[in-house]
C-alpha cells in the first residue's frame, strides 16, 4: 500500500469514460493516483491529502441544473488543480467565466484537432508551440473566468487552455490522457512535476516489497485461502501471498473442464513447484453432467457459477477452519462496483465470488490497488511465466460460452483444438500484438463439405479477433487474409468433426466479443 507520506495525486470522476485512464497515465510517471467520485466529502480530500487534483471530463454541462461539482471548499485548499475538459468547464464557471453550448456545428470538436499552446504556461514547457490534441465538447469557454488567461486554441476552439499559474489552477479543453494527444504525456508530466512538485515515489518493486511486509503483519501465523482461477490476476495474488506467508497459503484450483488447451495442466506445473499448498480439483465431469442438455446462455453462465462455489466451498470444508479468505480484486473492479460514477459500470459475474459456507474472518487483496498492466508488471517480477502473466481476458465460464448451445465432452474438444491452431497462427505471425482479444468458437451449425471423394456434414468454427481499449466497445481486427487462410486450413484438416471456418466481422456494439 502506498504510504501515507507518498506523493498522490486525486481524480475526481465526474462521469468520464476515461477517469480510469487518466489514473494509469499518472501512474506511468511513477506517481500514485485513485479515482474518486466527484462528490467525495471535503474531509476526505484533506485525509488523502494530494499533492495535486485533476478533474475528469464528464457527459453533462456545467450549466445543466444538477450537474456534477466537486465539494465547494476545495478551492481553498491551495492544491493544485487541473481541469480536463468538463472539468476545465468546471474551473471556468467556478471563478467567473462563462461557459455556453457550441451553437454552430463547427464549434463543436469530436476528434484530432490542430492546437496552438503558449509556452509560457507551465503546462506547455518545453512543448512545440504547434501540436495535435484530441477534443471531445459541446461546449466552449465565451469568456474568460478572473485572473486566468488562455495558453491554447484550435481553429474552432478559442480557449483549449485556461490557467492561473498564481493559483495553480488549469484546464485544458483536450484530452491529455488518450494517446491521439500527441504530447498528452508530456502535459500531464508537466502538471505532476512542474506545478505539483511530485516525486516518482510509485514503483511496483516498493509496492511488493511494502506489501509483503504488511501482509505478514496481518496475517501472521493464519491460514490463508484462496481460489485459484489460473487467470492473471488471481495467479498474481498467489505468488505475492506465498512470498509473503509460503506454506501458510492454500490454493485451490477448480478445474471445471472449461479451460483451453492444456491450461489446466499449465497452471499446475507452475503451482506445484511453487511453496505454497496446491490442490487442484478435477470436477470436469461433474460441470459436463450438469451442463448436459442446457442451451440457454444465461443458465450455462449461472450453473457454472454456481457449481463452483459448491465444489470450493466442498473442498475448502476438508481444510477446516481458515483465517483469511484472499481474493483477486484489481483496481478496475474497485472502481466499476461504485467508487467512481461513471455513466456506463460493466458488470460481468466471474464465477469465484464469495463462498457463503466458508468461515474466515477477514477477506484479502492484495491487488486492489492495482491497475491490470500493474499486476502483469507485479507478476513477471515475482517469476510467473510470460504466458500465464500476459494470458488473454478469459471468462470465467471459460468454453461452455464459446461453444453455443449444449456443450459436450466432443465439442469441447473440436473447440479446444481450433483455438489452439487459431492462436498459435495469431503468434507466428505477430497479429497478436495488436488484438486485444481472439480466440475460436465453435457454432452450431453444421454444413455440407466435401474432403476428398466423401460429402462431409459438420460444424463450422468461428473466428473473433477484435480491437478494443476497455472492452465496452471492440473494433473486429482486419487480420490478413494470408493468416486467417493458413488458420483455416489447419483447422479443417487437423480438427476432426469441423468442414467450415468463418471470420466474424461484426463490432461490439451492436455485438458482444463474447457469442453467449
Ligand atoms: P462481452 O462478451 O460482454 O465481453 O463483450 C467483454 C469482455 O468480458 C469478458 N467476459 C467475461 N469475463 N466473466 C468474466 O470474467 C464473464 O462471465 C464474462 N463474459 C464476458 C469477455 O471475454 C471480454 O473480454
Amino acid at each position: 500500500m502506498p504510504e501515507q507520506n507518498q506523493q498522490k495525486i486525486l481524480i475526481l470522476d465526474f462521469g468520464a469514460q476515461y477517469s480510469q485512464l487518466i489514473a494509469r497515465r499518472v501512474r506511468e510517471c511513477h506517481v500514485y493516483s485513485e479515482v474518486k467520485p466527484f462528490s467525495v466529502s471535503l474531509e476526505e480530500i484533506q485525509s488523502f491529502a494530494p499533492a495535486g487534483i485533476i478533474f475528469s471530463g464528464g457527459p453533462g454541462s456545467v450549466y445543466e441544473a444538477g450537474s456534477p461539482h466537486p465539494a465547494e471548499g476545495i478551492y481553498d485548499l491551495g492544491i493544485p488543480i487541473l481541469g480536463i475538459c468538463y472539468g476545465c468547464q468546471l474551473l471556468a464557471q467556478r471563478f467567473g467565466g462563462e461557459v455556453v453550448p457550441a451553437i454552430s456545428g463547427t464549434a463543436r470538436e469530436y476528434g484530432k484537432a490542430v492546437t496552438w499552446f503558449d509556452n509560457r504556461c507551465r503546462l506547455f514547457t518545453d512543448l512545440p508551440g504547434e501540436s495535435v490534441t484530441w477534443m471531445s465538447h459541446g461546449d466552449l469557454i465565451s469568456i474568460l473566468p478572473k485572473g486566468f488567461a488562455s495558453a491554447a486554441y484550435s481553429a474552432v476552439c478559442p480557449t483549449a487552455c485556461i490557467y492561473d499559474e498564481l493559483r495553480r489552477l488549469y484546464g485544458v479543453q483536450f484530452h491529455p490522457e488518450v494517446t491521439h494527444t500527441l504530447h498528452g504525456r508530456e502535459i500531464l508530466q508537466n502538471f505532476l512535476f512542474r506545478v505539483c512538485h511530485c516525486s516518482q515515489g510509485w514503483t511496483m518493486a516498493d509496492f511488493r516489497q511494502k506489501t509483503v511486509q504488511s501482509l505478514r503483519e496481518k496475517i501472521g501465523d493464519g491460514k490463508v485461502l484462496l481460489a485459484l482461477s489460473g487467470g492473471v490476476d488471481s495467479s498474481v495474488a498467489a505468488a505475492l501471498l506465498s512470498e509473503a506467508i509460503g506454506s501458510s497459503l492454500i490454493c485451490i484450483f477448480v478445474d471445471h473442464g472449461l479451460l483451453r488447451k492444456d491450461e489446466g495442466d499449465e497452471i499446475e506445473a507452475f503451482f506445484s513447484r511453487q511453496k505454497l499448498t496446491f490442490h487442484r480439483v478435477d470436477a470436469s465431469r461433474h460441470f459436463l453432467t450438469c451442463l448436459a442438455r442446457i442451451n440457454d446462455p444465461e443458465r450455462k453462465r449461472k450453473i457454472i457459477g454456481e457449481e463452483f462455489i459448491r465444489t470450493f466451498e466442498q473442498e475448502a470444508r476438508k481444510i477446516g477452519k481458515v483465517d483469511f479468505l484472499a481474493q483477486g480484486t484489481i483496481y478496475p473492479d474497485v472502481i466499476e462496483s461504485g467508487a467512481g460514477s461513471s455513466a456506463v459500470i460493466k458488470s460481468h459475474h466471474n464465477v469465484g465470488g464469495l463462498p457463503d459456507h466458508v468461515a474466515f474472518r477477514e477477506i484479502l487483496e492484495p491487488l486492489r490497488l492495482l491497475f491490470k498492466d500493474e499486476v502483469r508488471e507485479l507478476g513477471l517480477a515475482l517469476g510467473l511465466p510470460e504466458n500465464l502473466v500476459n494470458r488473454q481476458p478469459f471468462p470465467g465460464p471459460g468454453l461452455a460460452i464459446r461453444v453455443i448451445g449444449e456443450v459436450t465432452q466432443r465439442k469441447l474438444k473440436m473447440l479446444r483444438e481450433a483455438d489452439a491452431i487459431f492462436r498459435e497462427e495469431m503468434e507466428k505471425s505477430g497479429d497478436s500484438r495488436t488484438s486485444g482479444q481472439y480466440f475460436a468458437a465453435l457454432t452450431n451449425m453444421r454444413s455440407v463439405g466435401v474432403m476428398g471423394d466423401g460429402r462431409t456434414y459438420e460444424y463450422a468454427v468461428v473466428l473473433r479477433s477484435v480491437k478494443t481499449d476497455d472492452f465496452m466497445t471492440a473494433e473486429w481486427s482486419r487480420l490478413p487474409y494470408d493468416l486467417l487462410e493458413r488458420a483455416s486450413s489447419r483447422i479443417v484438416n487437423e480438427v476432426e468433426g469441423v468442414n467450415r471456418v468463418l471470420y466474424d466481422i461484426t463490432s461490439k456494439p451492436p455485438a458482444t466479443v463474447e457469442y453467449e
